[in-house]
């Protein structure tokens, strides 16, 4: 049998982070050896408590969760609960769970664990404070990171929280700047290029509906508001589901693909706060710090994710995918 493998997400969930988590606990392949949160789309003890929520359907309420960091490094925090809602899972107030492991430390946790491994996955799909304070306490520790998949930045494609600027960044840019400075493996950027094609639009929501009706109702009440949120900001009929690709990606890496390169995060105050910016044809010739992601298969992402989370027959997405998802005539 094939080893597991190992794996620690950082997240602040967050409809999207709540979906990836989902993605993660329901990937046998998967050993997720902890969750930790950060100050992120909602507070960290809101994103707590959503990640209990999640343990909690997917029955895995042996995993434990750890706090992280209350507030950027040195910006002042910014939420996106005008994204997903107060309660950050799109005002669906689902019961608090309190059977769960809760606590503390979320960096020291992070070092520890990859210190005692050599073989763990760090996949960080909020902003980037926690792994920022990690390395800074032990960059040691990182040497011995398998892998970092990172969902934030953007290359061509443009931003969510200004003309060129993604949330994760921009909300800790000084924290995504460290990391890229000084991350001793190489960084998976998933950034709004290729996230911006996944799309749950109302067809897949119905597919669900139609093939496992307790999950989508789940779903139905979390993305809601972020639909509501979709149609005023961007004229999206669905909803943008960022976080799930890295876990897709650490899944099947053919999901996705790019090219390596230097990236450098602007931590300038104005207008370009937050970018991501890619030296694609190598101006200042630094080594790669990140592979940046450029092209994604949608519709294999989608098949993945839809026969986790709701079981649907692989045969039956094969045929009806590519229909409801725009690609065929
Ligand atoms: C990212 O920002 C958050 O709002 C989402 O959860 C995702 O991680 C997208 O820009
Ligand atoms: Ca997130």
């Amino acid at each position: 049998m094939n080893k597991r493998k190992k794996v620690v997400i950082d997240c602040d969930p967050g409809i999207d982070d709540f979906l990836a988590l989902w993605l993660a606990l329901r990937s046998p392949e998967l050993d997720v050896m902890g969750i930790t949160i950060v100050a992120g789309n909602v507070p960290v003890e809101q994103g707590v408590k959503n990640a209990l929520k999640v343990l909690k359907i997917t029955n895995r309420l042996d995993i434990p969760v750890y706090a992280g960091a209350q507030k950027p490094l040195k910006k002042p925090y910014i939420s996106a609960q005008d994204t997903h809602g107060e309660d950050g899972l799109g005002e669906s107030d689902f019961e608090d769970v309190t059977n769960g492991i809760c606590r503390q430390n979320a960096s020291e946790f992070l070092n520890k664990t990859l210190m005692a491994n050599s073989d763990v996955t760090v996949i960080a799909i909020g902003p980037l404070t926690n792994i920022a304070i990690a390395m800074q306490k032990d960059i040691q520790a990182w040497k011995k990171c398998k892998a970092l998949i990172s969902m934030g930045g953007a290359f061509k494609s443009y931003g969510n929280c200004s003309p060129v600027a993604e949330y994760n960044y921009w909300c800790d840019p000084d924290a995504a700047s460290y990391v890229y400075k000084h991350s001793p493996v190489l960084i998976t950027m998933v950034g709004l290029d290729v996230t911006r094609k996944i799309v749950l639009t109302p067809n897949i929501l119905e597919l669900i509906q139609q093939e496992n009706s307790e999950v989508a109702s789940v779903i139905r009440k979390i993305t809601r508001f972020y639909f509501d949120f979709h149609w005023k900001q961007e004229k999206v009929i669905g909803c943008v589901i960022n976080d799930p690709l890295t876990v897709a990606l650490l899944l099947d890496p053919e999901i996705c693909s790019g090219f390596k390169s230097y990236v450098q995060i602007n931590t300038d105050s104005g207008i370009g706060n937050g970018q991501s910016i890619v030296d694609e044809k190598s101006f200042y010739h630094h080594d790669a710090n990140a592979k940046v992601l450029t092209q994604v298969d949608s519709i294999k992402f989608m098949k993945l994710f839809l026969n986790r989370i709701a079981e649907i027959d692989l045969g039956l997405l094969d045929q009806i995918l590519p229909a409801i998802m725009g690609e065929k005539d």
